[in-house]
C-alpha cells in the first residue's frame, strides 16, 4: 500500500479492504460514496473483473461494506452504487445496518442500439442511507431544483394557512437525469465506469459540509474526491490500480510526476492535430513507456 497526500486529500494506492482496515480510524469519516466493480465482467486497467460466483461477489462486498458502516461517525451517510441484479442483495444487507433513505435511479441515455430482445438497460441504481434518520446532514437549498408544476404557472396553492405561490424550488426527486461521462466531455478519462462530476456535486453537496471528510473506496478516476475538492471538503480515495492512481494524483494536483513521469491529461484525437509538435512528442514517449511497462 502506498499513501499520498496534499491539502487534505489522501489518494491510497491499495485494496479497499485493507486500507479500510489499516488506514481509515472508525467513525471518522461523514460520507462514503462507493463504486465497485459490479461482477459484470468489466475491463479495469487489463484486468478482468469476474468473482467465481454470485455467493462470493456478494461475500465481498458485504466485508468492504461493514467496514464502510464501521469507518461512518454516528451521523455519517453512505451512498452506494451496484447492477439492478446485484442491488436487491446489497440492499438487504444495508438495511440490517443502516436505515435506507432514498433508491435512485441514475438515468442516462444511451448512443446506441443496446438490445434487440428485450428491453435493455438505462439506469443504475443508487441507495442513499444513513446512520442515524433523526440526525444527519442533508443540505437541501445546495440541490434544490427548479420546480415544474405549479410554480411555472405561477399557481396558487390553497392549501396553506395563507394561500401563496407555489415555491419554485426542491428537493430533486429519486429520478437523476445525468449525462454519462463521454469523449469530448472535459472531464473524460481513460476508464471504463468513469461517473459524472454532476452526479457527485449532488451527493456531496446535499450529505457533507465544508471540511468534512469524503470516502471513495473504488476511486477509479477519483471522481468523488475531485469533486470534494472543489467543494471545500476533505478526500480519501482508495484505488487498487496504479494507472488509475495516476489520474488521481494529476486530477487532485497532489502531484505532478510520477516515478519519472510527467501526469498530463492525455490529449484528445481532436487536439493532437492542433498540438505543437513537442507536446505530441512527450505524448507519444509517455505511451511508448507505459506499454513497454505493462508488458513485463
Ligand atoms: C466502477 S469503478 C469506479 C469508478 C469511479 N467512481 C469513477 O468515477 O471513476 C471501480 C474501481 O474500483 C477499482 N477496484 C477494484 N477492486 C478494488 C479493490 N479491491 N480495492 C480498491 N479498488 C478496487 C477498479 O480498479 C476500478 O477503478
Amino acid at each position: 500500500m502506498r499513501v499520498f497526500e496534499k491539502d487534505g486529500h489522501r489518494a491510497i494506492w491499495g485494496d479497499c479492504i485493507e486500507a479500510l482496515s489499516a488506514l481509515i480510524p472508525d467513525h471518522s469519516v461523514d460520507l462514503v460514496f462507493a463504486d465497485p466493480p459490479y461482477n459484470l465482467g468489466k475491463v479495469f486497467n487489463g484486468k478482468r473483473e469476474k468473482w467465481e460466483s454470485l455467493e462470493a461477489y456478494l461475500q465481498w462486498c458485504y466485508r468492504w461494506m461493514d467496514l464502510c458502516v464501521l469507518k461512518l461517525k454516528p451521523t455519517g451517510s453512505m451512498y452506494l452504487m451496484n447492477s439492478t441484479q446485484n442491488m436487491p442483495y446489497i440492499d438487504v444487507h444495508l438495511r440490517s445496518k443502516m436505515t435506507i433513505l432514498s433508491r435512485i435511479v441514475w438515468h442516462y441515455d444511451s448512443s446506441g442500439v443496446q438490445a434487440s430482445r428485450y428491453y435493455g438497460s438505462l439506469y443504475e441504481p443508487i441507495l442513499f442511507a444513513v446512520m442515524d434518520p433523526d440526525n444527519y446532514t442533508f443540505n437541501a437549498d445546495s440541490v434544490a431544483v427548479e420546480a415544474r408544476t405549479g410554480a411555472v404557472r405561477r399557481l396558487i396553492d390553497y392549501r396553506k394557512p395563507k394561500p401563496a405561490l407555489y415555491s419554485s424550488r426542491k428537493v430533486p426527486g429519486n429520478v437523476w437525469s445525468i449525462p454519462r461521462v463521454r469523449y469530448r466531455m472535459r472531464e473524460y478519462e481513460n476508464h471504463p465506469t468513469q461517473k459524472p462530476e454532476a452526479l457527485l456535486q449532488r451527493v456531496i453537496a446535499a450529505s457533507s459540509n465544508e471540511g468534512d471528510i469524503v470516502l471513495d473506496p473504488f476511486a477509479g478516476t477519483f471522481t468523488t474526491c475531485v469533486v470534494a475538492q472543489a467543494l471545500g471538503r476533505r478526500s480519501v480515495g482508495i484505488e487498487i490500480e496504479e494507472e488509475y492512481i495516476k489520474i488521481g494524483l494529476r486530477r487532485l494536483s497532489i502531484a505532478s510526476e510520477y516515478a519519472g513521469e510527467k501526469l498530463r491529461r492525455p490529449l484528445k484525437t481532436y487536439e493532437l492535430s492542433r498540438t505543437q509538435p513537442s507536446q505530441l512528442e512527450f505524448q507519444v514517449r509517455d505511451r511508448a513507456r507505459w506499454n513497454t511497462r505493462s508488458r513485463r
